[in-house]
Parts: structure tokens; sequence; C-alpha cells
């Protein structure tokens, strides 16, 4: 019988970890690993692999999988541990559904707090979409053109909700973005957003964000229910 190969071999530790910084780069390279594949989803992490992977004791492995698990990357099930998240966590629809709630909220708290640099900056990621080809980086700008909208949002919970169904996304588009062509339609909306937010027009500015994770939303589920997702789906 043909063996399996341990997703964990494309791991390379490079030497000792000093003990203060353990937690930190096993993090670091977990989450590396998840993001670009090389750590399929559904890989059960286990902590005493881990450990002797990285030459380290299990406390800060368990500690950068919590970190990991916090960030949505990670499920905890019960009698298997620690587990690399599905694409897309649930229903896409609900899981929009909700990101409109939390993301229009922190939009109408943040707008009349955004400064001129805020807006330099959000048009300074616009610009670099449009030139970006790499959908790991358009994932990436796409993630913080959104959160410069949102970051004076005085509400710190709120605000790491947020960013948790911006990573969430941006997990998801890395993989499936070119299959999905959603480049130029959502920079539109992009520009329009900002031009609001610069308005300072709250229920415009909401308008825009509703329609265009509504429009990203619909994307998403024609392309899931399409052949092609359906064939892509074996590592699940
Ligand atoms: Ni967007």
């Amino acid at each position: 019988m043909p063996q399996k190969p341990n997703p964990l071999s494309s791991i390379k530790v490079n030497g000792p970890i000093p003990a203060h910084l353990a937690r930190s780069v096993i993090e670091k390279t977990l989450r590396a690993a998840i993001l670009d594949g090389r750590i399929p989803c559904g890989t059960a992490l286990r902590q005493q692999d881990l450990a002797d992977l990285f030459g380290v004791s299990r406390m800060p492995v368990r500690e950068a999988l919590r970190q990991l698990e916090a960030q949505a990357l990670l499920n905890v099930i019960a009698h298997k541990g620690a587990v690399v998240a599905p694409l897309v966590q649930g229903d896409a629809v609900e899981t929009y559904a909700l990101r409109i709630l939390l993301e229009s909220e922190a939009l109408r708290l943040s707008v009349p707090l955004l400064t001129h640099e805020d807006f330099e900056q959000a048009a300074g990621y616009i610009d670099e979409l449009e030139t970006e080809h790499d959908y790991t980086e358009i994932g990436r700008l796409n993630r913080l053109f959104h959160m410069a909208m949102y970051c004076k949002a005085p509400n710190r919970r709120l605000l790491r909700l947020v960013e948790d169904g911006l990573n969430e996304e941006e997990r998801f588009l890395r993989f499936n973005l070119e299959a999905m062509g959603l480049g130029k339609l959502s920079q539109e909306d992009h520009r329009a957003l900002l031009r609001a937010v610069e308005d300072r027009d709250v229920e415009r500015a909401v308008k825009l964000l509703e329609h265009h994770l509504n429009r990203g939303v619909e994307v998403i589920t024609n392309y899931l229910n399409s052949p092609e997702a359906q064939s892509r789906k074996t590592s699940k």
C-alpha cells in the first residue's frame, strides 16, 4: 500500500530555536504552511509530533496552536485534537451574512474617526491591487484595504472578529481566486467605498459595503456549486 506523505515533512526547521522565540516561530511556520496549502485542510496536528519537529517542549506548541485556533486556521475537535480548518467554515451565505453585520458596524464606528493618512493608505492598497497578479498578494491587499476602512472603530473585540472573517476569506481566495475571477469587479467597489468614506457619508458607505460583500457571496456560492469547485474539494 502506498504511504500517505506526511504534511509535516514539508516544514524545514533551521537549527535549535531559542526557548523565548519558540511559540512565535512555531506559530509563524505553521501559519505559512496552512496558508499556502502545504498542510491541507483536515490534517490533524499532534502536539508531540510538532514538539519533536521543532525540538521544543509541548508547552510552546500548545500556545502556538491556540493562537492559530483564534485565527480560525485550526479547529479543536474532541479525540482528534487540532485539525486544519476547512476553507469556508460552514455555509458561505451564513459566513457572509455575519461579516456584513460585523463589518457594517465597524465601518459606521470608524468612518467619523478616520484620518487623511488612513485614506491615503487605503488608496495605496487599491493602487497596489490594480497591478498585482499574484493571488496570494491580492488576498492580503484586499484584507488590508478593508481593515484600513474599519481600523478606527473603538471596539477592539469587534475589530478582532472582523479580522477573523477577513483572514478566513483571504485563505479561501488564495486557493480559489484564480478559478473564480473576481478581480476588476471588486476594484470598482473598493474605489466607490473609499470615495463615500472620504465624504464621511456613513450610510452610502455602508450600502456600498453591503453590495460589495453580497456580490462576494454570490460569486463564491456560484463558484462552490460549479463542477470545477466540486472537483477541487479533494483535500477537504
Ligand atoms: Ni473587498
